[in-house]
């Protein structure tokens, strides 16, 4: 049986739509996409993902207020009705807590938009080029508590071209962060043990 898996996104989707090519691409890719989840209920995600063929429903994160744990539950509890193994991140723009982050230790994935440790957070491809980096890239990690600060499982380089902007930059990176996530999602899903986390007693 191949592991589930569920992609969390906040926005455009791309990251989730190369997740779910790469995985129908190959028989024997290792995973299987079933469940798509976003904070947002007019992410261009979901419906780009109900076009895929995919479930994908919004868990909007207004009605919880400031009580992001909760929201966190009712998230939790559709990925565990899913059976769902294995969380990626793709462009997932909140800050999660010890709740969500402790439930999918070991399970849960993120892709960041710079060769981390540099540049952890927001504006990646502005602040790379205003340092005058000669490299950046993307990073695939796993989800600890710290923002993104977990143990890096992969990363792709390219080279800052002279002329670069905000929106070249992206986009050369943005090519690598789709060829990168699939790979790294396909290693981990075939070291994990299946199946994922119960409902928290
Ligand atoms: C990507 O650059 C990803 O690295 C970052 O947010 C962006 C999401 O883009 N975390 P998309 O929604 O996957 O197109």
């Amino acid at each position: 049986m191949k592991p589930r898996v569920a992609v969390l996104c906040s926005g455009r989707g791309s990251n989730m739509q190369a997740l779910v090519r790469a995985a129908r691409a190959a028989a024997d890719y290792p995973a299987e996409i079933v469940l798509v989840l976003s904070d947002k209920a007019d992410a261009p995600a979901l419906g780009i993902a109900r076009e895929m063929g995919l479930r994908a429903e919004a868990v909007p994160a207004k009605p919880f207020g400031k009580d992001r744990a909760a929201h966190e539950r009712a998230l939790d509890a559709r990925l565990i009705e899913e059976r769902i193994d294995i969380v990626c991140l793709a462009g997932y723009m909140r800050l999660l807590t010890p709740y969500l982050v402790g439930r999918w230790a070991g399970r849960m994935l993120n892709i960041h938009p710079s060769l981390l440790p540099k540049f952890p957070g927001l504006d990646t491809h502005a602040r790379a080029l205003a340092a005058s980096e000669a490299r950046h890239g993307c990073t695939v990690h796993l989800v600890t508590e710290g923002m993104d600060e977990g143990p890096i499982l992969g990363q792709a380089e390219v080279p800052v071209l002279p002329g670069d902007t905000e929106e070249t930059l992206s986009a050369r990176v943005l090519e690598q962060e789709h060829r990168l996530y699939p790979a790294m999602l396909a290693q981990l899903a075939q070291k994990i043990s299946l199946p994922g986390p119960a409902s928290p007693s």
